[in-house]
Formats: C-alpha cells, structure tokens, sequence
C-alpha cells in the first residue's frame, strides 16, 4: 500500500524540473524566500494563509519562554513548504518527515536555497512507524496527509508517541462528506485505490480513545470550496506545465482536473475541510 502511495507522489526528476522553473521564473536561488516557493510547495487547501491563520491559534511555547527551543514535527511534510513557513514565522525548529523519497530530496534542496538548514531538517519515513524517540515534540503538523491513511489509529498512536506531555497535534485535514462517491483524480489519489477518506466524527473518536484532548476545531469547507473554484478557473486560464511554478511541476498532468475535481467534491459535499488543535496531557 505504501509503495503504491509514494508512486503517486514521487516523479522522475522532481528536484532538476523545480529548479529549471525556478530559474525560467526569475528566481535567484541563492536569495530565495520561503514565500517565493508558495506557489508550489503549499500542498494543501487555502496554501499559505491557511496554516498561518491556523498556527496564530496555537500558543507555541507553553512552556518554554524561548521558541528557538520549540520541537515541530511536520509529518507528511511534502516538499517541505510549511516546515519552511514554521520555522521563519515563529522561529521554532522543524522536523519533516514524509513517505516520498523524491520529496524529500526536493525539500532538502529548496531548504539550502532559503537558508533554512540549521532550523529545517528533513527524513525519509511512514507517520506510520515514526523514526524517533517518544516524548520528542511540542507540536505536531499534520496537514493534508490522513487522506492517505488507512490505519488511522496507528497513526494517531504514533502521533501520541512523540509528543512530550503538554504537546499539540494540529491537524488540517479533508474528510468524507455525506455524499458520495468523490470524483478522482484528487491530489491524493489517482484512484479509490489510495484514498482512505473518514467522517470527522469517527476521526475526533479515535483522536479521543488515544487520550487526546480537543482545545480547538473548525469546520473550513465553505472556504474550502470558494479556494478551489478560484483554482480551478486560474489553471483554466493558465498553462500548468512541467516547467511552470504552479502545481503541474509537482503533480504532473492530472494537476489540471484537481481543481476542477476538488471544487466538485467540495460543492457536493463528498469531503470537508477541518482544522482542530488537540492536547496530549500533562500526565500522559
Ligand atoms: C497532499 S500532500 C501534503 C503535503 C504537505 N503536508 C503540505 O500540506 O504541503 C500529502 C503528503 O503525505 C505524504 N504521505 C502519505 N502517506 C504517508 C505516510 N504513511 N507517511 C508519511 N508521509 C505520507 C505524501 O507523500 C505527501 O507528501
């Protein structure tokens, strides 16, 4: 199942394509600003905004006075876009970790080019085994990636692992709707085959049998459906390609039907957008 989940991500030539397009965009590479990767390594729902908007609600340090000291996971972390965004708006240090190799690799070189590489680390490895130490985090990012879940439980253990007493796990998922079926391809999945989609409330139950405490949710889908509309109708008007900053350079050819797919579903209610911010206790 991972395998067939990491194809759909990786592409041949990832990194050499991102930074050919870079280039042909003007862009110096020794002065880039995680801001000029925005178009492009923001895999998720509302881009940018919507995680800075999402992380202001999250008291970072409290405990710790100083966030320099702030441990983030950014599990499924992409091309690395917002373990990049984390650690310059709120200057903790962060850890990716992702499934795809090819993501990794391209997350390592966008990170040399922002100058990122004493704050932002990445590895290769499944959410679902997690390569490090219990009691490791403060906050754990995990965004647009249980879609690809099946064993979510698993996944929530895990999450629980690593975080020390006191931690938060922020999660910025899609979830199944009341209408079915989705309409593929979506960014996750080509195909049913890997897409895992659960109702919210099934989620939050898991979420709480594992011992977490919710602080914090928000159902985003209208949002959700007015971002994908605007999507839709700029990749109408633009070309997509391989060689242009825009989503064509990560997801290939499919990207043109995801907005147009992602704002249908989102209309027809078959997946919802949600926010929530829950807590590992103190005594946990
Ligand atoms: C839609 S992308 C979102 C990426 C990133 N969180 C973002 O918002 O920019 C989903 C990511 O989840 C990763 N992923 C899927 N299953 C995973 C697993 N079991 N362990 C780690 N990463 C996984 C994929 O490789 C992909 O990079």
């Amino acid at each position: 199942m991972e395998s067939q989940i990491k194809n759909h991500y990786n592409s041949d030539h990832l990194t050499a394509n991102i930074k050919t397009a870079l280039i042909k965009a003007g862009k110096n590479l020794s002065t880039l600003e995680p801001k000029d990767l925005y178009r492009i390594d923001q895999l998720h729902t509302g881009g940018a905004n919507s995680s800075i908007a999402l992380l202001k609600n999250i008291n970072f340090s409290p405990d710790t006075p100083d966030t320099n000291d702030t441990q983030v996971l950014d599990a499924g972390c992409g091309i690395g876009g917002s373990s990049r965004l984390i650690a310059q708006q709120f200057g903790c240090k962060v850890t990716g970790l992702d499934l795809a190799d090819k993501f990794i690799n391209a997350a390592n070189f966008l990170t040399t080019c922002t100058k990122q590489e004493t704050q932002v680390s990445f590895k290769q490895g499944s959410i679902l085994d997690l390569p490090f130490e219990k009691n490791t985090f403060d906050l754990v990012l995990c965004q647009h990636v249980l879609m690809n879940i099946k064993d979510k439980s698993r996944a929530v253990k895990e999450f629980f692992r690593v975080l020390k007493p006191g931690g938060k796990l922020v999660l910025h998922e899609i979830t199944k709707g009341e209408n079915q079926p989705v309409i593929f391809p979506v960014p996750w999945a080509a195909s049913s085959a890997i897409s895992f989609l659960e109702p919210w409330d099934i989620l939050a139950a898991t979420l709480e049998k594992q011992g977490f405490k919710m602080s914090y949710f928000s159902d985003k889908t209208h949002g959700a459906c007015s971002w994908w509309e605007k999507v839709k109708a700029a990749s109408d008007k633009k070309s997509t390609g391989v060689n242009v900053l825009g989503p064509g350079l990560i997801f290939g050819s499919n990207a043109t039907l995801f907005g147009k797919n992602m704002h249908t579903n989102f209309k027809n209610n078959s997946i919802c957008l949600v926010e929530a911010i829950l807590k590992k206790s103190y005594n946990a």
